[in-house]
């Protein structure tokens, strides 16, 4: 028996000996996703040899501060997983100073929010008060201070264009935090309109311009937003928690690349760079002291495991097979596209140059985006629905479906398997229609997918991943 099967079938038998459904619920989630068509972009599979380094006993110590410097004793495993983690991402992206300790995505965004406020806010204020520190301040000062905090401006990428809840959506707690405008994207193209968005900076002066996204097809001019955000003095934080696997993999780089344009850089390290659920937050040497106080400002104790975990999932991305992969997922992305393309699906932006689709589910199919999410996971695929620009269904049902390439290429399939899954998307959505509601119109939430079709894009999924299954190496009973 090879080390992963023992690790983890001894894994599962503690487990199972204290709280049985969850040992069954661990076995069966393997069973899922072995047998899932996993196109959803923002997950993947990491190692076995990550995933079993977040199962240790790292977890059990508190570390709050930073490496060196700690409001606990006995922290010296702890300083040397998070220094090997942050050293593997300053090495790996060009960093200036690297902060493993978020505990996911939109912690690496508050981490990164707090930082730049407290640099270039709170820092020059204290300073102008003849304070020290916050606690040096009177009651009045300290309020003035906070409303000054609170009275800032920030603009990111529209939700329904592509950008994260975290870059300013109102529900979010970066909306809520700051004033707050979005860009959007060309109506005509689907592209982020560079010009217009120089002039809506200009006019709207925000302290930080936020770029990345979470479902914009294409890839992003960091070059051109540095330009942008030196034009009002903005500090520009881009977030490429979508394509950092793309970066990692050089498959990014020049003007693609945000590390050499970017003030702060922040990161999930789970998705295309395939490590551990979590984030990472990059910065120049100007905010390295501010977003190392991320602890306190955001984050109580910082995940050891997890941080332990990164570091191995870091230096597996500095392996030359990472970027072969990286590669890997660029190209099955456009053999994805050109492939819906081929078989009259309408795509945002009419194409991809990244690791994701947005197929504009309502023009292609006159279907909803739920609709269609329903009908595709009733025929084996798994994939989740997402605004299209200006989407007149809105954010719940919404008018298209978001596919990436990441997962199913770890998985091992090539840009002729992806055709091939191009192909069964389409089939079983020419086989669904919405449903008619007692007034006659369409429904936006029920369909009927033809049976037959649905079952046999299933066996055809099922023969796919049969032929690339999902951690080979462990056979569990
Ligand atoms: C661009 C972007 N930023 C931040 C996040 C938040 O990541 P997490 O879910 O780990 O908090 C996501 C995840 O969907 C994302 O796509």
């Amino acid at each position: 028996m090879n080390l992963e099967t023992t690790a983890y079938q001894a894994i599962l038998s503690l487990v199972n000996a204290v709280e049985p459904r969850v040992g069954a619920a661990i076995g069966q989630e393997l069973t899922d996703q072995r047998a899932s068509l996993k196109l959803i972009a923002s997950e993947n599979y990491a190692s076995l040899t990550t995933l079993l380094t977040m199962g240790t006993w790292l977890s059990d110590k508190y570390a709050e501060g930073t490496i060196g410097h700690r409001f606990y004793a006995g922290c010296r495993n702890v300083d040397t997983v998070e220094a090997v983690a942050a050293e593997h991402a300053r090495e790996l992206f060009g960093a200036d100073h690297a902060y493993a300790q978020p505990h996911s995505g939109i912690d690496a965004n508050l981490v990164a929010y707090w930082a730049i406020l407290s640099q270039r806010i709170e820092m020059p204020s204290l300073e102008e008060m003849g304070a020290k520190t916050v606690n040096d301040l009177d009651e009045d000062d300290w309020n003035a201070l906070r409303i000054l905090l609170g009275n800032q401006k920030v603009m990111g990428m529209a939700l329904d264009a592509g950008g994260h809840l975290t870059h300013g959506f109102r529900h979010n707690i970066s909306g809520k935090m700051f004033i707050q405008h979005s860009y959007g994207t060309d109506p005509a193209t689907g592209l982020i309109d560079y010009d217009a968005l120089a002039a809506q900076v200009k006019e709207f002066k925000p302290l930080i311009l936020v770029a990345g996204y979470s479902a914009y097809p294409r890839r992003v001019n960091f070059a051109r937003m540095r330009e942008i955000a030196d034009s009002v003095g903005a500090t520009l934080m881009s977030d490429m928690s979508h394509f950092a696997g793309l970066v990692a993999g050089k498959v990014f780089t020049g003007d693609d690349d945000p590390v050499p344009f970017s003030d702060v850089v922040t990161t999930t390290t789970h998705k295309s760079l395939r490590g551990p659920r979590g984030g990472l937050v990059m910065c120049t040497s100007e905010y390295a002291d501010a977003v190392d106080r991320g602890c306190p400002m955001v984050l109580g104790g910082p995940l050891g495991h997890v941080m332990a975990a990164k570091a191995v999932a870091l230096a597996e991305a500095r392996q030359p097979s990472f970027a072969d992969y990286a590669a890997r997922v660029a190209a099955n992305a456009k053999s994805l596209a050109a492939g819906l393309m081929k078989r009259g699906v309408k795509l945002v932006t009419d194409g991809t140059d990244n690791h994701l689709c947005l197929l504009d589910i309502s023009t292609s199919f006159g279907l909803t985006g739920r609709q269609a999410e329903n009908a595709l996971l009733d025929a084996g695929i798994v994939t989740n629905r997402n605004s299209v620009p200006r989407d007149p269904n809105g954010a719940w049902y919404t008018s298209g479906i978001r596919i990436g390439t990441p997962a199913l290429t770890t998985r091992g399939l090539d840009e002729a398997d992806f055709d091939k899954v191009a192909g069964l998307i389409v089939e079983a959505l020419k086989a669904t229609k919405p449903t008619t509601t007692p007034d006659g119109s369409a429904s936006k939430a029920k369909y009927v997918i033809d049976a037959g079709v649905a079952d046999r894009v299933h066996h055809e999924a099922e023969e796919l991943l049969a032929g690339h299954p999902l951690y080979p190496e462990l056979t569990l009973v």
